[in-house]
């Protein structure tokens, strides 16, 4: 089951990468809505902190014969859904999206890409023209995949840079949807200013301990860590490990890891997010 399953996120992960979404930033002026899908709330959580911030109006997709929150039957119905080329039919929306010109998108990321039910609105609503500020949950990244896929999907729709989160860091989300609602536009304000990391150089086994200590329990493969650079800010060390693995079909992969080690006294480092 776990062989099959990096199989899938290693395949979308590399067919994603070709593509790219628009990184301009926008103001908008017309309505807003928060569309969401979400099977164990981690999104449900995101979406309704863009509500409190944003204002927008908020609505959830859902798909005909739901999936039943089981992970691993999740995977297996996907992985027939994939192979059978089906996007899950989805309940019509309460909210007319004609109305709307923005449309924050929120899913969990699944095989390195949204979430079936998303695939299911992409083919059953007219997202053509308008802003899609795309948002997304994870247990360890994808949202630069994610995001590639649906500027694919959506040619027609103006797609801006997303917000990405581990599901198991939500309590984070707060603060970091402030900075991410000024740096798209949506909300005046100043973004934190964060200095670059310093020269790759090789991992020491301090700092092998701080991505054991980060990453040791996260269920999934992360790869070896290889090289490292790190940055100070006021309040933590920041590392960035470069992992080396292998796709199941032999392929090399080399995967970002952020770590954050807060200078709180006692503090555990914290796995913030796997970049493919
Ligand atoms: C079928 C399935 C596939 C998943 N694939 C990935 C993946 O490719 N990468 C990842 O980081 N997390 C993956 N996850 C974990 C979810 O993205 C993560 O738990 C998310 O926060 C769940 O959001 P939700 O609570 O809103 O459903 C997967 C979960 C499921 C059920």
């Amino acid at each position: 089951m776990k062989k099959t399953f990096l199989f899938l996120i290693a395949a979308a992960t590399l067919c994603a990468c070709s593509q790219k979404p628009a990184e301009t930033a926008t103001q908008s002026t017309g309505k807003s809505l928060i569309l969401y899908y979400s099977q164990t709330n981690a999104t449900r959580q995101v979406a309704q902190l863009l509500q409190q911030k944003t204002g927008a109006d908020i609505d959830s997709i859902v798909a005909q014969q739901p999936y039943n929150g089981d992970f691993n039957e999740t995977i297996i119905r996907c992985q027939k859904e994939f192979a059978d080329s089906i996007a899950p039919e989805i309940k019509p929306l309460s909210r007319n999206i004609a109305e709307y010109d923005t449309i924050y998108l929120g899913y969990p990321v699944w095989f390195g890409t949204y979430a079936q039910p998303v695939a299911g609105l992409i083919k059953s609503v007219d997202l053509s023209g308008k802003v899609i500020i795309p948002f997304c949950t994870f247990g360890s990244g994808g949202l630069r995949t994610s995001t590639s896929r649906l500027a694919t999907a959506l040619p027609q729709a103006k797609l801006l840079q997303g917000f990405g989160i581990r599901g198991a860091r939500t309590e984070a989300a707060s603060a970091e949807l402030d900075q991410f609602l000024i740096r798209i536009g949506v909300k005046p304000g100043s973004l934190q200013k964060l200095p670059d990391y310093g020269e790759e150089r090789k991992v020491t086994d301090a700092d092998k301990k701080v991505f054991d200590a980060a990453c040791g329990s996260y269920p999934m493969p992360l790869g070896t860590p290889v090289t490292v650079c790190t940055r100070e800010t006021d309040t933590a060390t920041d590392y960035e490990f470069v992992t080396e693995s292998t796709t199941p079909d032999g392929q090399p992969m080399h995967t970002r890891i952020c770590i954050s080690v807060s200078k709180a006294e006692g503090a555990i480092p914290e796995f913030i997010q796997a970049i493919r």
